[in-house]
């Protein structure tokens, strides 16, 4: 019986995908935690504690004490928040890791999941199709941050058979827990800002093109990586998935097909160099080969259903 540990229950991706592997493993086998109080649908399907990873004594007495098998690691801070801190956010991006791999190997756990990002790429990695296997030269605090994650965690699958698992996500879009601090929130914010005010003013400018998902998307490909046997999974630092990709201007006009009279203004910030540092789309050929990465959305139906679930979350 496999028992499931997620640190950072409480985010944009921790919310969803602990419902999800509550539903796989069980509402008790999923341990959900995080630093600040849980959103109350984690909070009320199964076991919620607060818990700090960097505090290693608590977290290495946590996961014995519910003979944890498997850990979810997405405790961060994303790209724009981590330029404002630094060292605070290396910390947590870093020391948080370095912790689970150092837990999974004094416990035997089964398996590690650690989100990488398509922050690991930089200003000269081939932009469009970035390929798995590229330049890395990140120039963002959270990119080193990622970078050097993946290859601590290709280290511990190599040096003690640790089962890592990641992925690079691009740009998350979704409507339940909003991300706090990155250089691809303008692509959330925006449909709330066409519901609430009917217009918006992007950090972002009109062109920029980014890899971007749906979280539903997201979370099933998190969810096959982590059930695919073992010997199929090749790279052990972290799989390219690649989603979508758009322009800001692109997703104004998707939203405009619902909202005609929306308008948006645009005013780049210091996030503008952060994406112009990275990737306008992403090969993902290697991950669909391994363990049969595949979408359901493309911006269209993305919108569909952002637009239809902020709504229905406003009037309620
Ligand atoms: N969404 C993240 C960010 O913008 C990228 O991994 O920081």
């Amino acid at each position: 019986m496999e028992k499931i540990l997620i640190i950072g229950c409480s985010g944009q991706i921790g919310t969803e995908l602990t419902l999800e592997l509550r539903k796989i493993y069980g509402d008790a086998n999923v341990f959900a935690t995080d630093i600040k109080e849980a959103p109350p649908e984690v909070r009320d399907s199964g076991p919620f504690e607060i818990l700090d990873v960097l505090d290693e004594k608590r977290l290495n007495h946590f996961a014995i004490r519910h003979k944890i098998t498997q850990v979810y690691n997405l405790a961060a801070v994303l790209s724009g928040n981590a330029e404002k801190i630094p060292m605070q956010a290396w910390n947590i991006n870093m020391i948080a890791l370095l912790n689970i791999l150092e837990l999974g190997r004094s416990i035997r756990l089964n398996k590690v999941f650690w989100p990488s990002s398509i922050a690991v790429f930089g200003p000269t990695t081939p932009k469009i199709n970035t390929p798995q296997l590229t330049i890395t030269e990140p120039n963002t605090v959270y990119g080193i941050s990622k970078l050097a994650g993946e290859r601590w965690g290709e280290y511990y699958h190599k040096r003690y058979c640790i089962d890592f698992r990641s992925v690079r996500y691009p740009g998350l879009i979704s409507y339940k827990t909003e991300p706090g601090g990155g250089t691809t929130d303008y692509a959330v914010e925006i449909y709330y800002k066409a519901i609430e005010e009917g217009k918006y003013e992007c950090f972002l400018k009109e062109d920029t093109g980014l890899p971007m998902m749906f979280m539903p998307d997201a979370i099933k490909a998190t969810i096959s990586l982590m059930e695919t046997e073992a010997h199929k999974i090749t790279v052990r630092s972290s799989y390219n998935i690649g989603g979508m990709s758009f322009t800001p201007y692109d997703v104004a006009q998707s939203i405009i097909k619902h909202i005609p009279d929306f308008e948006v203004a645009y005013k780049p910030d210091f996030r503008q160099a952060i994406a112009n540092s990275w990737p306008t789309s992403i090969d993902d050929e290697v991950a669909r080969n391994d363990w049969g990465l595949t979408y359901d959305y493309d911006l269209g139906s993305m919108t569909e259903v952002m637009l239809r679930e902020i709504r229905a979350k406003m009037n309620s």
